[in-house]
Formats: structure tokens, C-alpha cells, sequence
């Protein structure tokens, strides 16, 4: 029987999955998002072209591939009709290869104008979300009362819909937060033609059938592991499991179905919105990395904050995803610095630490190990990089047992470079 190779960020999102899983997806037949919603903003290049890809996993420019969108998902019905408008330049035959979960949760008008509501009111203590309603949306699915994509074939669909609206009306009633419903709720409803062109299944039997008939899976995390529920930087997470385990809530597989653990991290460190971020360069440095690797969010535009790859916190990711193989992205962003930098170790009252804080302070620093640059770009194969670049990788490899397989060297498909042949991925 196949397995479910997974493939995560390990930082805070924007590692660059969307460019690997379209790299990796020729070597299966599946390719499953199983958490987040559109607040991942996943970017892929080839032939010239550069397309952001926010629901719909990023398999989908392989025509012979099925795309599946899993139950841990929350999707915005709207966001997903204007993606797939997106997609007609392609002239891809979509209807036949994506898929989507009747247990989805759905993400509605209301969901967003609440996630607005509810920053609003925190202040100074903002999350920074992306505000496109993925809180909102998990909290109604844990408090039993959300929709699911199934509900929409339902015929009860429309007075299931008007009840939720009521309760988060009156919700919204309470912030005082004004709104204009209804052309986000026009917009909604005229997407669900849309939505119900698909094939909306009960996904996890598609999945385990397809494992048993010899299919591979990819399943390919959205945001990243410092920003997990549970083990991110709390409360400044998203609402999801963002870690391997998540794939077999998100999709409906076994524990025992898992396969390899995929772990992609940038060079640097990068995050969006609010909270602890140990390595953070706040001077021209960090506005230089900002700019050199464009660090401006896929879905937001916001400016990232920029700063130094963080090795306690990747060693977290990869102790907590089981993560067998790394991939480093964006090497080439390092390359025109002249002094790069490394954590190695926190500190606090004098004492060492090299357990990832969650709530980081300005009562901890970091301390922090030199390298020097490699200058330069000039290489297409693995035997070909700059010994530089090879002690910052062996560094990275011997600190984390892990053996790091891909180096990213631009954000175009071809411009990737593998220790090992494909197949031994
Ligand atoms: P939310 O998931 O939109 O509620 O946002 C919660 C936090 O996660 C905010 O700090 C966002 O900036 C961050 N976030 C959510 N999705 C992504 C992503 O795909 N990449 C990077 N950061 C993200």
C-alpha cells in the first residue's frame, strides 16, 4: 500500500511550499491541503509565469494529478470562484481533477467581518491575521455549529445558512462593528454555482482507496509550524494544525499511513503579523533582506519581518514533524550579504536555553554564530556550491541530524537543486 508523504514549513509560513509541491508532484498522483484556508498565499513560477495559489493545493497545474481540498480545510466559497477564474488562462480540465471534502468547513461573509471585528477589539494585542475569516471559522467548527461544503446539496441549506448568520449578527451587534452584508453576501451566494461544479465528496474514503489501489499522496501544509495552535507562538497562531499530525485529522489517514515528513525552511527567518520573533532584524539589515528577497506577503502584501535563521526553533519543527528530509529555500537571497548569521542558543538571567520560547521577551536574547557569505549564485549543481554555502549547510545538517536534500537558488521551478536523484526523495 502507498503512504502519505507530507510536506511543511517549519517556520512561520512563506517558506516557499507552494514552488516544491508543484516541483515534487510529477513523483505522485495526489496532491491533498489539509488545514489553513485562504490565508495561505502559495506562490509557484514556471514557463514565465508566476501564479498565487490560495485553496486549491498546488498540483493543480499537472493535468494528470488529482487535487484534493481535505475536511480540515475551511474554505471561502467566493475566494475559490475567483481562483478558479484565475485558472482559465491554463485551459486546465479542473471539474475532472479536483476534489473537494463534503466535511470542509465553510467560510462565510459574516466569518470575515468577524475576524475584523474581533482584531479590532484586541488593540495593541492584535494577532495580525490575515482577516479572511480562518478564526472565525475553526471556532464555529469546534463549537458544533459551523457549515460544511456537503450542507450546500442540502435542501434545509438556506435556513441552516440564516441561522448561523443570526448568531454571528448578534455577535457583531454586541462589538458594535458596522458592516455592509450584502454585497459579500450576494457575492457568496453567487459563488456556490460555482462550488457545486465540483465533485464534493467524503474525501477520506476517495484517499484510502486511492492509498490502497497503490496511489501516492503528497499532502502539502499551508502557514508553518511555529504557527501551530498548539505549539506555535501562542496566542499570535493561526487556528490550525499546522504539523504533520494534522495531515491524518485533516484528511482522514491513519497515523501508520504517513510516509516521509518533507521540512522546508528559508535560509532566514521570515514572519507576518504580530508576535515573538527571537531573531528579528529591525535596522537596515533586516530592510535589506526584506528587499533582497522581497519578503512582502503572497496574500496580504504586507511587509515581512526579516531576520536570522533561528536553528532551536527549526530543531523544535523537526522534533515535533518527524521530519526526515529538509529543503532549504531561497539560498540565493543570502548570497550579497557580507556577514550572515545563525541562532544557536536563547538566553535568560545568564542561563542558556535551547528550548523554543512561545513566549519570548525582552527578557531573553539570542546568541548567535558568524559565517561568512558565498558571494555569489553561480551554480546549478549540488557538487557545485561554494564551500561557503557548504559549511552553512553541513552546520545546519549537524545540528539537526537531519540531511538537507533540496537547495532552492530562485523562485522558478528550474531553478532547484537536488543532493540526490528525484526518486530517492
Ligand atoms: P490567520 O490565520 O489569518 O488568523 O492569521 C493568524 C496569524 O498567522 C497572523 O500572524 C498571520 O499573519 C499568520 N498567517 C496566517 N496564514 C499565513 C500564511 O500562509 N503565511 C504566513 N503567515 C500566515
Amino acid at each position: 500500500m502507498s503512504k502519505v508523504d507530507v510536506l511543511l514549513g517549519l517556520q512561520w509560513g512563506d517558506e516557499g511550499k507552494g514552488k516544491i509541491v508543484d516541483f515534487l508532484a510529477p513523483n505522485y498522483d495526489v496532491v491533498a491541503r489539509f488545514q489553513g484556508g485562504p490565508n495561505a498565499g502559495h506562490t509557484l513560477e514556471f514557463d514565465g509565469r508566476k501564479h498565487v495559489l490560495h485553496q486549491i493545493p498546488s498540483g493543480i497545474f499537472h493535468p494528470d494529478k488529482m487535487n484534493i481540498v481535505g475536511n480540515g480545510v475551511v474554505l471561502d466559497p467566493v475566494t475559490f470562484h475567483k481562483e478558479i477564474e484565475d485558472l482559465a488562462p491554463y485551459n486546465l480540465d479542473i471539474s475532472s481533477t479536483l476534489v473537494l471534502s463534503s466535511k470542509a468547513q465553510m467560510i462565510l461573509p459574516t466569518h470575515r467581518l468577524l475576524d475584523q471585528a474581533y482584531e479590532e477589539a484586541k488593540g495593541s494585542e492584535k494577532i495580525g491575521s490575515t482577516l479572511r475569516g480562518i478564526g472565525p471559522t475553526y471556532q464555529d467548527k469546534m463549537a458544533r455549529v459551523g457549515l460544511r461544503l456537503g450542507d450546500i446539496l442540502e435542501k434545509d441549506f438556506e435556513s441552516r445558512y440564516d441561522k448561523l448568520k443570526r448568531r454571528h449578527l448578534s455577535i457583531l451587534d454586541q462589538y458594535g462593528f458596522e458592516y455592509d452584508l450584502q454585497t459579500i453576501e450576494n457575492q457568496f451566494f453567487d459563488s456556490l454555482d460555482n462550488l457545486r461544479s465540483f465533485r464534493i465528496v467524503n474525501t477520506e474514503y476517495l484517499l484510502n482507496e486511492l492509498l490502497i489501489s497503490g496511489q501516492s499522496v503528497l499532502a502539502e501544509g499551508a502557514q508553518g509550524s511555529l504557527l501551530d495552535v498548539d505549539f506555535g507562538s501562542y496566542p499570535y497562531v493561526t487556528s490550525s494544525n499546522t504539523i504533520s499530525p494534522g495531515a491524518c485529522t485533516g484528511l482522514g489517514v491513519p497515523p501508520g499511513k504517513i510516509g516521509k515528513t518533507f521540512g522546508i525552511f528559508k535560509a532566514y527567518c521570515t514572519r507576518v503579523g504580530s508576535g515573538p520573533f527571537p531573531t528579528e532584524l529591525l535596522g537596515d539589515k533586516g530592510e535589506e533582506l526584506r528587499e533582497k528577497g522581497r519578503e512582502f506577503g503572497a496574500t496580504t502584501g504586507r511587509p515581512r519581518r526579516c531576520g536570522w535563521l533561528d536553528l532551536p526553533a527549526l530543531k523544535y519543527s523537526i522534533m515535533l514533524n518527524g521530519v526526515s528530509q529538509l529543503f532549504v529555500m531561497k539560498v540565493d537571497v543570502l548570497s550579497e550579504l557580507s556577514d550572515i548569521k545563525i541562532c544557536t542558543a536563547y538566553k535568560r538571567n545568564g542561563e542558556e536555553s535551547q528550548e523554543f520560547p512561545s513566549n519570548y521577551n525582552d527578557e531573553w536574547s539570542t546568541i548567535l554564530k558568524s559565517f561568512p557569505s558565498w558571494g555569489h549564485n553561480d551554480f546549478s549543481l549540488y557538487s557545485e556550491i561554494p564551500s561557503q554555502l557548504s559549511d552553512y549547510l553541513n552546520f545546519i545538517e549537524d545540528n539537526t541530524g537531519v540531511p538537507i536534500n533540496l537547495i532552492s537558488i530562485g523562485p522558478d521551478r528550474t531553478e532547484t537543486i537536488l543532493k540526490e536523484a528525484m526518486a530517492s526523495l
